[in-house]
């Protein structure tokens, strides 16, 4: 995860380069660095923390340079200190790396015996050490650079400097998205497009094993075995969506009120407003297929766990679904004449791309439900269902999670017709629900806010909360336990409410908060017993339903929010709202930072 980015310009770079790095903090924020070349000799600036802290450092000590290569880390092998931030240089070589080298330990092991001194706890040294050791056997840079990747095993994306020659950058890719940006006389790198969207939208992506030499009038570009190769120039649409929070204190605050109008342009995509009809044209022919596979991580997996249940009811189609972490080593046996989802907002993630691979190597169709249309696991997939969020800047998911939603509910309907498990006329009715959806989502966000701020108030004095759900709302319970861990550090686990006796029943007692997500559906009744068992052991029941649940229960509640009645295919989407504005105002209220919680980063392109 990490976010990197280079300039080889004609203008000093060290602001550019800490401006770039602001649009990547969302990959991580334990430490950052530059590295600039000035009148021959190399020069880095390292701080501890988020950006500003390396702002303040080079505000007292500042770089110049009009070449350069700056780093946000999220820390895998090592503390997020100062002595382990990027860029790491010795001998004349600077570099900067997002992913994990996995036979680092063999290689220090047999650098050390050589000699090397190492000065950090991470795996990134051993490639500084590499270079060096080539360069003093006396190889030229693009020599040491190909002998490096020869020895180097696992995930990266690399820039490298080196001081004795102030006008290229060495870039390397396996793994982890790098993307090379075309300027007016100047070029740049990134992680991502949106980091160079200032600078350029020409962008030249490198593929995995990729290597490339980038100077001021372009890059040559070279394969795994150094012959030289093209990859093609595309034209960005990033710089559209350079964001920023409006009115509004955090990003997630933002995003979180922005679902009406993302979520009414995501499903303007797929569906046919005046005839009632989802127009799903793609290369997965869902009437044929025997089965879907589903993979994804965190609340992208949560969203697909969802969409299991609207393929299974409503298309007849039967679903394999699992985290992309255990799914990629599960050896699933997956006919080839099956379909497989990935669902992803970065696109990015090293797990899902990795399940992405496994399904496409052994014949499936591929399709990608995915947020950044330019990412890798976009490309890759022979289909891509944009879900059209917008960027996502808030690091705990919440508009793409109702945009995925949206998205995957509308395939769903749209392969039930295909498949002929719905008349039209049910086909037509469910998509008048999720066109009244933007509607109902605004006139939620517009009424339970005063709610969920005194609510909010108990909640972050609390040590745990337990979410209960059944059916969909199952999934949306473990989400709601998601977002609150994430954000607030309470922890929180999410269960089917069913399962409630099996176990997590020992936890309830009268400090222990459970909130039930219960829609007045067909599982209202076994759900409002469970709620009642909970009780009484001295639970204190929060229930969120809506209008009719709120009618029918009996029971004395610390607190019940109460939605708008709505159609069963929508619920998800709308009982989504007050567990996400939950878990926001629990964290605003502890004073937490909800848009950059702890030890987690926007994209995850480690294992
Ligand atoms: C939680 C959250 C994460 C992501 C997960 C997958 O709020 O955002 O659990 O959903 O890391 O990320 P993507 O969707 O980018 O593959």
């Amino acid at each position: 995860m990490c976010g990197i980015v280079g300039i080889v310009g004609h203008q000093p770079v060290s602001d550019r380069l800490v401006d770039a790095l602001k649009r990547l903090e969302y990959r991580g924020y334990d430490s950052a660095g530059v590295a600039t070349i000035t009148e021959g000799s190399l020069h880095c600036r390292r701080a501890k923390g988020k950006l500003i802290n390396l702002e303040k450092k080079l505000k007292e000590e500042p770089l110049s340079g009009t070449i350069g290569i700056a780093h946000t880390r999220w820390a895998t092998h090592g503390a997020p200190t100062e002595r382990n931030a990027h860029p790491h240089f010795m001998d004349g070589v600077a570099v900067v790396h997002n992913g994990i080298i996995e036979n680092f330990a063999e290689l220090k092991d047999e650098l050390a015996a050589a000699g090397a001194e190492f000065q950090t706890d991470t795996d990134t040294e051993v490639v500084v050490h590499l270079l060096a050791r080539h360069r003093r056997e006396g190889m030229g840079r693009g020599k040491a650079m190909h002998a490096m990747l020869k020895r180097v095993r696992g995930a990266y994306a690399l820039a490298i400097l080196f001081e004795d020659d102030p006008s290229t950058i060495m870039v390397a890719r396996n793994g982890p998205p790098l993307a090379i940006g075309h300027g007016d006389g100047e070029m740049f790198l990134g992680s991502d497009a949106m980091a160079l969207a200032p600078f350029t939208n020409a962008i030249t992506y490198l593929v995995d094993g990729d290597w490339a030499v980038i100077g001021k009038a372009g890059a040559d570009i070279f394969d795994f075995d150094g012959h030289p190769v093209e990859r093609p120039r595309q034209t960005s649409t990033a710089g559209a969506y350079l964001a920023n929070k409006g009115n509004r204190r955090h990003f997630m605050e933002k995003e979180i009120y922005e679902q009406p109008e993302v979520i009414a342009r995501a499903l303007g995509h797929y569906i046919n407003f005046e005839g009632n009809r989802v127009d799903t044209v793609s290369s997965i022919d869902f009437a044929s297929i025997p089965s879907l596979a589903i993979s994804a991580c965190g609340t992208a997996y949560l969203a697909g766990l969802i969409a299991k249940y609207w393929f299974e009811r409503y298309a007849r189609l039967p679903v394999e679904i699992d985290v992309a972490s255990e799914f990629r080593y599960r050896e699933i046996p997956l006919p080839p004449e099956s379909a497989a989802l990935f669902i992803s907002q970065s696109g990015e993630t090293a797990d899902t791309l990795a399940s992405l691979r496994y399904c496409k190597g052994r014949g499936l169709k591929t399709g990608a439900v995915v947020n950044a249309r330019e990412s890798t696991i976009a490309r890759e997939a022979d289909a891509i269902f944009p879900i059209l969020a917008g960027p996502e800047i808030g690091v705990a998911s919440t508009k793409a999670f109702t945009c995925q939603l949206a998205v995957l509910a509308t395939l769903a309907i749209g392969a039930a017709k295909d498949r002929g498990t719905l008349t039209e006329y049910e086909v037509k009715a469910l998509v008048r629900s999720l066109a009244e959806m933007p509607g109902v989502m605004g006139r939620v966000l517009n009424s339970i806010q005063p709610d969920i701020e005194l609510l909010s108030r108990e909640l972050s004095k609390c040590h745990g909360v337990l979410y209960l759900g059944r059916g969909t709302s199952f999934p949306l319970a473990m989400e709601g336990a998601l977002k609150l861990k994430e954000i607030s550090y309470i922890h929180a686990e999410g269960y089917a409410a069913g399962e409630l006796k099996h176990g997590p029943i020992a936890l309830i007692d009268e400090n222990m908060p459970v909130i039930v997500i219960a829609p007045h559906d067909r599982f209202f009744n076994k759900t409002v017993s469970n709620m009642e068992e909970a009780a009484a052991r001295g639970g204190r029941i929060i229930l969120i339903t809506d209008e009719n649940g709120a009618a029918a229960s009996k029971l004395d509640t610390m607190h019940t929010i109460v939605l708008p009645a709505v159609d069963e295919i929508i619920a998800p989407m709308i009982f989504s709202l007050p567990i996400q504005l939950l878990a926001y105002h629990t964290a605003v209220s502890m004073g937490k930072d909800v848009d950059q919680p702890r030890n987690l980063a926007k994209s995850v392109t480690v294992e």
